[in-house]
């Protein structure tokens, strides 16, 4: 077995493992493919420099974004579960990876030197948004929104048919969205919507 296999199977397994704990919180049986991670970085803008990911997981989308050129000093992963954490700690040593929940993202930017004056260019979101409360959708969209700079993007992908946030919350925060590209390969098939603030 090559060595990117077996790192990429040693990953499902952590990833696996996770799910079997809290099926609802992890959202997948298995880490996002790399036909995902493509789509989810071609919604990024052009100029994006500094950028916050939510629920890193086994940091698919974080190794993308690395070889992609994000300065690692330019991205802070948060993911609310501890042993990914530390998984993605040990995976992107150089990279800024935080153990908390998005709800308190303008917070965790502080406590962790990340609200500098740089604004954020964009929220790459791995989140299992579909299946969370409204309540907890909006709370977490505020969250990235009091982040974003004008202008900046929060992307995030579902497995399901539709927009992943509920109407009412993209009312509420007054957001515009739009569907970016969809997945075939992935497990399962997943589309990529792109939310701003009008
Ligand atoms: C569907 S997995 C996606 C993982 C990875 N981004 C991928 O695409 O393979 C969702 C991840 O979000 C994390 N998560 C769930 N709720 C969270 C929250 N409130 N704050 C931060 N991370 C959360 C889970 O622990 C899990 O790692």
């Amino acid at each position: 077995m090559s060595q990117s296999a077996d790192t990429a199977a040693a990953q499902a397994w952590t990833f696996f493992r996770q799910w079997l704990k809290n099926p609802i919180k992890m959202a997948s049986i298995t880490p996002s493919g790399q036909q995902l991670a493509g789509m989810m970085l071609a919604e990024l803008p052009a100029d994006a420099r500094r950028v916050v990911e939510l629920g890193g997981g086994t940091g698919v989308f974080t190794a993308a974004m690395l070889a992609r050129g994000i300065a690692p000093s330019d991205l802070m992963v948060v993911e609310l579960n501890a042993e990914l954490s530390e998984h993605l700690r040990r995976r992107f040593p150089q990279a800024r990876v935080v153990q908390g929940d998005a709800r308190e993202l303008p917070a965790l930017a502080k406590a962790n030197g990340f609200d500098d004056g740089v604004a954020v260019d964009a929220v790459i979101s791995g989140l299992g948004m579909l299946s969370m409360p409204k309540a907890l959708q909006q709370q977490i969209m505020a969250a990235a929104f009091a982040c974003l700079r004008p202008g900046g993007r929060f992307v995030q992908f579902t497995y399901g048919p539709k927009v992943p946030v509920a109407r009412e919350v993209v009312e509420a925060l007054a957001l515009d969205v739009r569907k970016g590209g969809m997945a075939w390969r992935n497990l399962p098939p997943a589309s990529v919507y792109v939310f701003t603030r009008r």
